[in-house]
């Protein structure tokens, strides 16, 4: 399979790391305005491959998209220190109008997978200045929170968050919602769990991990200006799982014609990824204030992308 990278910045040479190291895809082509950046973020990479893969690493122009089967789209600004995602819409936009109308020139047939923030309207916007079906446009969404939120649970639990099954629902930004209520370690629910193993999710222990994942970005960024390694692993693993047609279960987003009642939206759901892009969505079982959250995150999505002019 080969994957296009449009945007060879940090987010984007970042996918392609993980891509290459994995040796997820046979091919991996870096676009960028700057070509000069394009050319050498490829050629790093490339010095990574024999340690790792056989994945080739390109760089090109538009047309050397062609061919393929998912497009990364990493083009555009991204956060400074305390700014919001939602920040970045306007600039992102107008970025996206000229990137998806080449991309699609030269790559018809592929998967487009947003990375830009705010991530889940400019996936909304990808959907419409595209015409695409929505299940082939899917935005990295609240993959990366998720990871996240697994990661500070397996850490308090003392296990690998890999055992940890929780998930970050509705806006990859400041309204998401941490789905407490149905989280479960090994096969058990969480306080349960966490009880078994004496380390009980108190109150400050639920914020502490709350704001850990919620203001992960902004701490990050303000350490070292961007954050790109969790984003760049996230991006790599649902081309796996659309490249080994794995039916996998993520939080990515997508335009989802109803969430609790809000119509033509794109946030993340639990949805189920493969080789045709997001076959299905799963709306978890909701305490009422997550119920409620979601519903809010959903009206700020919605609000927010409808007042976009395409
Ligand atoms: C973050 C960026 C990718 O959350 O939005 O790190």
């Amino acid at each position: 399979m080969k994957v296009g990278i449009v945007g060879a910045g940090m987010v984007g040479s970042a996918a392609g790391y993980a891509l290459a190291l994995t040796g997820t895809v046979s091919r991996v082509v870096l676009v960028d305005l700057d070509a000069a950046l394009a050319r050498a973020q490829a050629e790093d990479i490339a010095h990574a491959v024999p340690f790792a893969s056989s994945t080739v690493i390109e760089h090109g122009d538009y047309p050397a998209l062609a061919g393929a089967s998912v497009v990364i789209l990493a083009a555009g600004v991204g956060q400074k220190p305390g700014e919001t995602r939602l920040a970045l819409l306007a600039r992102n936009a107008a970025v996206f109008r000229e990137v998806t109308a080449r991309v699609l020139e030269h790559a018809p047939d592929a998967i487009l997978l947003v990375a830009s923030n705010p991530v889940d309207v400019m996936t909304q916007i990808t959907t419409r200045l595209t015409g695409l079906p929505p299940e082939r446009v899917i935005g990295s969404g609240t993959i990366l929170d998720t990871a996240r939120f697994r990661s500070l649970l397996g850490r308090h639990l003392g296990i690998s968050p890999r055992s940890v099954h929780a998930y970050v629902l509705g806006e990859h930004g400041d309204s998401e919602v941490l789905a407490w209520s149905s989280a479960r370690a090994g096969s058990a629910p969480l306080a349960s769990f966490a009880a078994q193993v004496g380390a009980p999710i108190t109150g400050h222990v639920r914020d502490a991990i709350d704001d850990g994942v919620r203001n992960a970005a902004y701490t990050i960024i303000a350490g070292k200006g961007a954050t790109w390694y969790g984003i760049g692993a996230g991006l790599s693993r649902i081309v796996r799982a659309i490249a080994q047609d794995q039916n996998a279960v993520l939080s990515v987003s997508i335009a989802t014609q109803d969430v609790l009642g809000v119509h033509d939206v794109a946030l993340s759901l639990p949805r189920i990824v493969g080789a045709a892009g997001v076959t299905a969505h799963l709306m978890p079982d909701l305490a009422d204030d997550e119920a409620a959250a979601l519903m809010k995150s959903a009206q700020l999505l919605k609000d927010t992308a409808d007042a976009v002019c395409l």
